[in-house]
């Protein structure tokens, strides 16, 4: 009896939050999975069942090894660019399929049409990869749910208010799970070749009513104070890039008044409505407390 062998899928950015989400996917669809760690010793935190590879995006011949025999790759770059030509040349001579992570900023939303570094070498890589001809999707999400981790646990887990600017700006988080599904989906399933997919979560909610969604999941209100754009400058200085906050503090600012971009994109894909911020809060309640820091 003949038996097709499934090619491996690669997943890049597989220690990431969406990475290592769609490990998971995959190996529940029974599709043999190959991780790229940019880092060795992370590799003791991936399921065993995955075949681990060190390979560095700024180093494209690192990559060869665990793209000899793959039959797809998913593409997360948080790299410099000056690599990413050369990486997906390599690609193209060794795969049949791309799933680029990616970002919404061809959205006419004015939140999206804000200046943002990010997007200019989002869009440089969805050029590069369309010039090779491989089949490739690119997956768009918003606002992922889980930066509100970042962003406001410190502060809920030490039982204080959370100071924050814009809080009337709404946005439409995306559970990272639904994001990693559809990713998977689209690697491993044939019928999504040449798709573009924006994935928001079902409902546009303001920043404020996001703390207060944490705040149902942990029982206890959680107050929440305007900070000015200036003062969320100067406390950002040590752990983000000045562009990097000025494109969050620009977008925020868009997004004061509109209801926020939603897509029907995730239901499309997967057949199951896309998870509420309330859920997605519900099942990380831990991860704002003292014991889940
Ligand atoms: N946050 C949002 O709301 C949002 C929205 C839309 C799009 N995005 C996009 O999502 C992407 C980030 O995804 P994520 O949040 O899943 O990632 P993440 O959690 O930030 O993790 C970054 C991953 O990249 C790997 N990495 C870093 N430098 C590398 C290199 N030189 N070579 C190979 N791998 C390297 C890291 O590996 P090691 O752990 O081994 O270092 C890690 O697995 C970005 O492109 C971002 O623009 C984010």
């Amino acid at each position: 009896m003949n038996r097709t062998v499934t090619p491996p899928v690669l997943v890049t950015g597989a220690t990431g939050r969406i990475g290592r989400i769609v490990i998971h996917r995959l190996l529940d669809a029974g599709v043999p999975v190959r991780a790229l760690t940019h880092r060795s010793e992370a590799a003791a935190t991936l399921p065993a069942k995955v075949e681990v590879f060190t390979g560095d995006l700024t180093v494209p011949e690192s990559l060869d090894p665990a793209l000899k025999g793959a039959g797809a790759v998913f593409l997360v770059w948080t790299a410099p660019p000056r690599t990413a030509a050369a990486v997906i040349d390599r690609l193209a001579a060794n795969v049949r399929r791309v799933v680029f992570l990616s970002s919404p900023h061809r959205t006419p939303h004015p939140f999206f049409q804000q200046p943002n570094p990010m997007a200019a070498l989002h869009a440089d890589i969805e050029r590069l990869i369309a010039a090779t001809g491989l089949e490739s999707s690119i997956i768009r999400p918003g606002m992922l749910a889980s930066n509100s981790l970042a962003w406001w646990a410190p502060a809920i887990r030490l039982g204080e208010v959370v100071r924050w600017p814009y809080g009337a700006a709404e946005t439409a988080p995306v559970d990272d799970r639904d994001v990693a599904a559809v990713a998977a989906r689209t690697l491993h399933q044939d019928g999504y070749t040449g798709g573009d997919y924006v994935l928001t979560g079902p409902e546009s909610l303001t920043q404020a009513a996001q703390v207060d969604a944490i705040g149902a999941a942990l029982g206890r209100r959680i107050a929440f104070e305007e900070m000015t754009p200036d003062e969320f400058r100067s406390r950002s200085e040590d752990t983000a890039l000045r562009p990097v906050v000025d494109m969050l503090l620009a977008a925020w600012a868009a997004a004061v008044g509109p209801p926020a971009h939603v897509t029907t994109a995730v239901a499309d894909i997967l057949g199951t409505a896309p998870r509420t911020f309330r859920q997605w809060a519900a099942d990380h309640a831990t991860a704002f407390t003292a014991q889940g820091s």
